[in-house]
């Protein structure tokens, strides 16, 4: 018999303390304790537990908690009862404390861990904080005492925020750095698209349905489109931070790499953190980082202009706060890989991602081949009105966010006497279907750090096998400055030049579906 799932979701998370280290950011508080709370209110949270915020900033337990519960009303998907935040929040706490420049801090923050008899052994630490602090924090972990090793009966564990390292040189050390303190099996490096319920969905439907796995290969499939497209540019005070991170580090290392090893990966042996984290990293493995001569062909970066965003108008990112007025950060990425391995060699896979785009929308689309004969004539038509079109090939849509959900393209007959094909979509809505909202991703990583499952988080392997594909346009556009910078206006779908990621092969940019 097949081996059965390696977690249950109802596993019982153990007494714990949380520290969360950052815990005055925007981080804490529109995700990380509307989503702890989350948890708390359906009852997924053990009785016994504490969550310590941890920040320079000057509060008490008792401002701490006022803000933290008016952080919870505002963000919480659900309004919360006020008996059950008001029991939530007796088991939040503030150590008001400066890490960087304090070499005692952690110390007295191990010596007031002892002294609270409430806060449980089990060690849950946080990272929310600068990225060059990551490195500092965990040294300063080990050496105060407060993590343990895995083999000691209570566990610690930490989960490290992105963007792990700046790039593949800065990622490795970091890697080091956390490794020589802590075990791989401690450290959660985080990406929260791994915790959207429908980027899981994605092997669920490749491998729980027997139909389809076969279509996933490079006989059927032409080519393979992924989207992660925002309205959104630097609200929230982002503009220092991403002038520094630009599309490359933010989204594409990341989140939609993430998103391309799901679609393209093989099936595991077993549904467990390392097998699933091996065949990822196998994908990763066979992609060919574009090549530094050819970056202009297989690549291009653009930067948004002022322009219309839905009702309003909005400035180019040059213009915004803490943003550079002569930055070449690209808010925009598009990019052709090669995955050369036995399943896709031959298959092109485009990405792109930008900030203030003409919709929001991630999506990946599975386009596959024409059929080798045209019998019919295809049509393209508005009410009864229909012009002849080219064929369209079939198209297979995971709809990762909004109206989340997959669809398939196909051709079929149109109603009549002529024998004319028409493309139609067989739908699948997460809204329609379930009728409830989704769970934050965040829900579902806390809760699994909690267990101790690590299959949604990246492994130093995979941290690392993705900043391999993305060096070569981080060195061609920062270093040599090869390559234009294309400005978009904002409230585009991108710089026209970004369709010359299609030259050679057959192709366009899929425009999703408008909502
Ligand atoms: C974050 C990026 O990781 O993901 C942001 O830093 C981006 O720039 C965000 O806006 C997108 O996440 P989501 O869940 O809104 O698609």
């Amino acid at each position: 018999m097949a081996p059965g799932p390696a977690r249950s979701a109802e596993s019982r998370v153990a007494p714990f303390t949380l520290t969360i280290f950052g815990a005055t950011g925007d981080l804490t508080r529109r995700k990380l304790m509307p989503a702890l709370y989350a948890l708390f209110s359906a009852g997924r949270l053990p009785d016994a537990f504490a969550v310590v915020g941890f920040a320079r900033r000057d509060y008490d337990d008792a401002s701490f908690r006022d803000w933290i519960g008016a952080a919870i009303r505002e963000f919480a998907p659900d309004p919360p009862e006020a008996e059950s935040l008001a029991r939530f929040l007796r088991s939040v706490h503030y150590h008001r404390a400066d890490f960087e420049s304090d070499p005692e801090a952690l110390e007295a923050y191990r010596a007031r861990c002892a002294r609270e008899a409430g806060w449980p052994a089990n060690r849950f630490f946080y990272l929310a904080v600068k990225p060059d602090m990551f490195g500092p924090l965990v040294e300063g972990l080990a050496a105060a005492g407060l993590v343990r090793p895995p083999s000691a009966e209570a566990w610690s564990r930490v989960v490290i925020e992105k963007p792990f390292g700046h790039d593949l040189a800065s990622a490795r050390a970091l890697n080091r750095r956390c490794l020589d303190r802590l075990d791989e099996s401690q450290i959660y490096r985080i990406d929260h698209y791994l915790g959207k319920e429908t980027v899981q969905n994605i092997l669920s439907f490749r491998f729980a349905n027997a139909i389809f796995e076969p279509l996933f290969n490079s006989r059927l499939v032409h080519h393979v489109q992924i989207t992660a497209a925002e309205t959104v540019g630097m609200e929230n005070a982002r503009g220092a931070y991403y002038d520094a991170a630009g599309a490359v580090r933010d989204m594409l290392q990341n989140h939609l790499l993430q998103l391309l090893c799901l679609a393209a990966m093989e099936p595991p042996a077993q549904m467990t953190a390392d097998a699933i984290r091996n065949e990822k990293v196998k994908v990763l493995q066979s992609i060919v980082p574009p090549s530094p001569g050819c970056i202009e062909t297989a690549a291009v970066r653009g930067q948004y202009a002022a322009g219309r965003v839905g009702d309003a108008d909005v400035p180019g990112f040059r213009e915004e706060a803490r943003v550079r007025p002569d930055s070449k950060t690209p808010t925009y990425v598009a990019l052709r890989l090669a995955v050369e391995n036995w399943r896709w060699a031959g298959v092109p896979f485009y990405l792109r991602t930008g900030k203030r785009m003409a919709a929001r929308a991630t999506e990946i689309v599975f386009q596959f081949r024409t059929p080798p004969l045209q019998l019919f004539e295809t049509v393209a038509c508005v009410g009864d009105v229909c012009d002849l079109t080219r064929a369209k090939p079939n198209r297979l849509i995971f709809r990762i966010q909004p109206r989340e959900g997959i669809s398939l393209r196909f051709s079929a007959k149109r109603p009549g006497a002529a024998i004319q094909v028409e493309d139609v979509d067989m739908n699948f809505g997460y809204a329609e279907t379930w009728r409830r909202a989704l769970p934050e991703a965040y829900e579902r990583l806390l809760l699994d750090v909690l267990r101790g499952d690590s299959t949604l988080f990246t492994r130093s392997d995979e941290v690392e096998a993705a900043w391999r594909i993305v060096q070569p346009l981080l060195d061609a556009w920062e270093r040599h400055d090869i390559g234009a910078l294309y400005p978009y206006p904002a409230g585009s779908w991108g710089p026209t030049q970004a369709d010359c990621v299609f030259e050679h092969y057959d192709g366009d940019w899929h425009v999703p579906a408008a909502r």
